[in-house]
């Protein structure tokens, strides 16, 4: 049995067959998987994260409501050149990329609001004709954003939104259908290297056999550059950075006071990442009221809030084979700042 989207009549051919009946509508297009997206080891998480040495946050929760729209300005910025290089290329070569993966799905991974992917769907709908676009993303928000927008500028695409984190959507999508997944806006960079690793895994293993890969990812360059990028002279990324805090405190009850802490980032060029930080400005105590404790975070004392790593594409080219990638071309800008890395799945081998 097909199961359709009841307003739209579309029929739901990207989920797997074992996987279909798990999701479920839960607006005009968009789809939930039935556990819902997973919010219960979110307070967990930070509680844990907080007391560790040295102490840190997942930056998965950088992105609320007022966060996914202070990360939109950041993108807008003068100094933050990785959304526009890799925007420039996608103009340039969305043709080339849509040309050399003949796919009848794009589904972008950690979507927002798919502005940059309208030069692939564009290119999609005029080579190909009548296709399937399926982002993901935890935020409804920009999952509505992004289908009004292919649903005004596409006819010929039909859109479904999965509301899902990436591994809940990547693992549900149906291997029969040669899709193109699209992890842009260099968001692996966010990644240690440990979750680096699973996800590759679960995404080589998740991929079916006409299936591709494109990946923007952010290059090593001068250290000025880099740096400049995440300290802006509007304040633009201070702001996005603490407001994590906020967010914090709405999740656990804790007490964080934006007023006592400072932004701080620099590049590390041994493990070749930006480090963005909050520091206290002075000794505060932190409630937890999960544990009816508290500890104190001491006067210039750091806490990590995200990692952006930068790329030597040969390399990270060289380092997917092992999870069954195979790189099939390298689309860089004139000043080689970004790259967009094509690739196709390897062929299982039979002995
Ligand atoms: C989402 N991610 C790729 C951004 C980056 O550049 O690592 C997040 C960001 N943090 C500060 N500015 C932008």
């Amino acid at each position: 049995m097909s199961v359709r989207d009841q307003e739209t009549g579309n029929e739901l051919r990207i989920f797997s067959q074992t996987e279909r009946n798990r999701w479920h509508p839960i607006e005009r297009s968009i789809w939930a998987r039935d556990s819902g997206v997973a919010q219960d080891d979110a307070a967990l998480s930070i509680v844990r994260t907080l007391l560790d040495q040295p102490r840190w946050v997942e930056p998965r929760f950088l992105y609320d409501e007022r966060g996914s729209q202070l990360f939109e300005k950041v993108c807008s910025l003068p100094e933050y050149y990785l959304t526009r290089t890799e925007d420039a290329i996608l103009e340039k070569e969305a043709g080339r990329i849509i040309d050399v993966a003949p796919v009848e799905c794009v589904v972008e991974l950690g979507a927002g609001f798919s502005k940059k992917t309208a030069r692939l769907l564009k290119e999609q709908a005029r080579q190909r004709g009548r296709s399937t676009f399926a982002p993901i993303d935890v935020s409804l928000t920009a999952l509505a954003g992004s289908r009004d927008a292919v649903e005004g500028q596409f006819p010929e695409i039909d859109f479904s939104g999965l509301y899902a984190r990436y591994e809940e959507g990547i693992s549900s999508i149906e291997k029969d259908i040669p899709t193109l997944f699209a992890f842009l806006g260099s968001s692996v960079g966010n990644f240690d290297q440990l979750s680096f690793a699973r996800f590759f895994h679960l995404l080589g293993t998740s991929m079916g056999p006409n299936d591709f890969l494109l990946l923007g990812v952010d290059r090593i360059k001068e250290v000025e550059i880099l740096e400049k990028a995440y300290s802006d002279s509007q304040g633009v990324t201070a702001e996005f950075i603490l407001n994590i805090f906020t967010n914090i405190n709405r999740i656990v009850g804790t007490d964080f006071d934006l007023d006592k802490m400072q932004y701080y980032s620099w590049y590390n060029p041994q493990w070749q990442q930006m480090e963005i930080y909050a520091i206290a400005t002075s000794d505060q105590e932190i409630h937890l009221p999960s544990l009816g404790s508290a500890f104190v975070w001491k006067k210039g004392e750091r806490i990590l809030v995200e990692i952006s790593r930068k790329f030597e594409p040969e390399q990270l080219q060289q380092q997917l084979q092992f999870f069954g990638f195979k790189p099939m071309e390298h689309f860089t800008d004139s000043k080689q700042w970004f790259s967009l890395l094509l690739f196709e799945k390897a062929s299982q081998k039979v002995d």
